[in-house]
């Protein structure tokens, strides 16, 4: 017999599966081996965490809505994932879901274990700066992954979680690009960034954590005030809300192809599809970091990950840096 909490997200996923159709509890009792009462005391349990059954006596049981939450029971049943997101730890709130998610990794968590939080309380972006985090607004979501990789070839995994990224948010019906390495643009605002950690042995990764945080419902007006020329939401890009769990599933369902291809092939298809997302190639940048500020034109990304800008004392490999375009499209 399933434990609890499992029947739960069986009676839910069955549910789900059913689109918007009645399902009978025989059925419900029958595939899934539980009595009609355990069925009854499940759907109830859901109830209470804000999912919306409708029961009609010969019909069965139908679910009509989901609660906007990221956690376990609402991902599981949309995820079509073998590993990213078998495993959800879900807050309410916490400080960085990057900070858990690598306490986690050094704890031994398993490759493909998220973390999700409602809100953060101090949530951070690349180059240490704050990464506004509202509650129950947008997707604060960080991965663990253990590749197979020396740390010299970490930098390909910040550019496939991007190009998996703009997938999502393409097929989510907003037009993006990507900013190098990593930032995802709309309209020439940010939607979305990647904050990736990891340690590493000599020669051998030993676990990345891939933050991504991802404005998704936020509303114009709440965006803070500085924010609100440089930043968008796929909300606000579309002119409706859009499902946090469903986006969140895809996004997953897209890193995971990529890794599996990663895998198998190598970086250069995720190059190839890095460079036909880009938003930086082509164009007249300046780039930002610790070794200095150059300017020119981004002409490629090499077979690494790094960006080659052509300036007037010849072509520069940029490893690390903040880029900013000089003149808008
Ligand atoms: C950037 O563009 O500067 C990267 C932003 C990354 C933000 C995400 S939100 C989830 C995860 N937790 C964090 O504290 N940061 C990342």
């Amino acid at each position: 017999m399933a434990e609890p909490a499992r029947s739960e997200e069986l009676v839910l996923t069955f549910l789900a599966e059913a689109d918007d159709e009645f399902v009978s509890g025989e059925a419900i009792s029958d595939k899934l081996g539980l009595s009609r009462a355990a069925v009854w005391k499940h759907v109830n349990a859901l109830r209470a965490q804000g999912y919306r059954i409708d029961a009609m006596p010969a019909r069965g049981y139908r679910l009509v809505e989901i609660p906007d939450r990221l956690g376990e029971l609402e991902l599981r049943p949309l995820l079509n994932t073998h590993d990213l997101g078998q495993a959800v730890h879900w807050f309410e709130e916490v400080s960085s879901t990057n900070d858990v998610a690598k306490r986690l990794a050094e704890e031994g968590a398993a490759h493909g274990e998220i973390v999700v939080a409602e809100a953060q309380t101090a949530g951070r972006g690349r180059r240490g700066r704050v990464w506004a985090s509202p509650a129950r607004r947008n997707v604060y979501l960080s991965l663990v992954l253990r590749p197979d990789l020396p740390p010299s070839r970490a930098p390909e995994l910040t550019l496939l979680a991007s190009v998996a990224l703009c997938q999502a948010v393409r097929q989510a019906g907003v037009a993006a690009g990507i900013k190098w390495p990593n930032d995802l643009l709309a309209g020439g605002r940010k939607l979305a960034g990647i904050l990736t950690e990891l340690a590493a042995d000599p020669d051998r990764v030993q676990w990345v954590v891939l933050g991504i945080g991802v404005n998704v419902n936020v509303r114009a007006e709440e965006l803070p005030g500085e924010l609100l020329p440089i930043a968008t939401s796929l909300a606000i890009e579309r002119g409706e809300p859009v499902p946090r769990a469903l986006f969140a599933a895809a996004m997953l369902s897209a890193l995971e192809e990529w890794l599996d291809r990663h895998a198998e092939e190598g970086f250069s298809p995720v190059r190839e599809a890095w460079r036909s997302m880009s938003d930086t190639l082509g164009r007249e940048v300046r780039v930002r970091s610790s070794g200095g500020d150059l300017e020119g034109l981004a002409e490629d990304v090499d077979e690494t990950g790094a960006l080659l800008v052509r300036t007037g004392a010849g072509l520069e490999r940029v490893l690390s840096g903040d880029v900013e375009m000089l003149r808008a499209r």
